[in-house]
């Protein structure tokens, strides 16, 4: 997929999708051009995975358009979507059980031919290349290992390496911070810092309730609430929209950051300044 440095890789219009009598999204618009740094938060049960989940092909919306380079696919499966360079993880780790944290992590090096212009190269490349992601979010130690030997942490990380790997135009994170202590927290910011720079033009959505860690790394925001878009805009300038706090941060919102505490739950962690 090419594009020019503001057309965005992905335009979804209009995403609404009902589960029986829940509307899990309601008419919710979304555009990420080249270099996107876009957090996206709301109360659980907002909308936020099923918003992946429809962007990346594993749920069909009931309506609304999603626009991929300059084609339309909202009617594609999440592999064509993956081919077309939209990667994303899961909320809770998702890694092949018989294949190693580095063969799992070259799978997902080895899209990057699909919506490269450039072949990935002979397998040495993609080797060295998912070694050296998987270094950069600190599991080296971990690459041998099967992912049912290592820590929940390293294959929290080792999701979001095996996404990163490719370098995607559009890579989609559902709470990759969720159940990890506030050490891994800091590493997985370091890394993902690190990754932005590396690949300035790929575009992050991150899915979080760590408000201190998606306000890190993202210079804008969206919040759901109810499958619905609530607020949108520059971070600092939506975290201190009233309607926000009022139906997502609460009136309890206090200062801290993302080395406040250890061993956190996969949710409650909306503290901002
Ligand atoms: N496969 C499904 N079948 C039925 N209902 C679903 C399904 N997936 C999501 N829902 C419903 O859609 C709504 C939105 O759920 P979703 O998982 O997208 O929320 P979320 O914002 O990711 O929440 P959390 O922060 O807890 O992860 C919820 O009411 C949920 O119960
Ligand atoms: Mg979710």
């Amino acid at each position: 997929m090419n594009g020019t440095d503001s057309t965005p890789w992905l335009r979804a219009t209009g995403l609404t999708l009902s589960f029986g009598g829940v509307k899990a999204l309601d008419g919710v618009d979304i555009a990420l051009e080249p270099g996107a740094r876009l957090g996206l938060i709301g109360p659980n049960g907002s909308g936020k995975t099923t918003l992946l989940n429809v962007l990346s092909g594993m749920y069909r919306a009931d309506a609304g358009s999603i626009v991929i380079g300059s084609q339309e696919m909202v009617r594609t499966g999440p592999g064509r979507r993956a081919r077309r360079g939209v990667v994303r993880t899961f909320q809770h780790p998702l890694l092949a059980p018989s294949l190693t944290l580095l063969e799992n992590v070259m799978a997902g090096a080895r899209l990057s031919r699909r919506f490269l212009s450039a072949p990935d190269g002979p397998a040495d490349d993609v080797r060295t290349r998912s070694a050296e992601m998987l270094d950069l979010f600190g599991c080296g130690d971990h690459v041998h290992q099967l992912p049912g030997e290592a820590p929940y942490g390293i294959r929290k990380m080792a999701e979001v390496a095996r996404a990163a790997a490719a370098g995607p135009p559009v890579l989609l994170l559902d709470e990759p911070a969720a159940g990890l202590s506030s050490s891994e927290r800091q590493e997985l910011v370091r890394a993902l810092k690190e990754f932005g720079d590396r690949h300035p033009r790929s575009a992050l959505c991150l899915v979080e309730h760590d408000v201190p860690l998606v306000s890190a790394l993202c210079d804008r925001l969206m919040v759901l609430n109810a499958g619905a878009l609530l607020s949108s805009g520059e971070t600092t300038a939506v975290l201190r929209d009233d309607r926000v706090r009022a139906a997502y941060l609460g009136p309890a919102a206090q200062s801290g950051g993302t080395d406040d505490s250890d061993d956190r739950s996969a949710s409650g962690e909306k503290v901002l300044d």
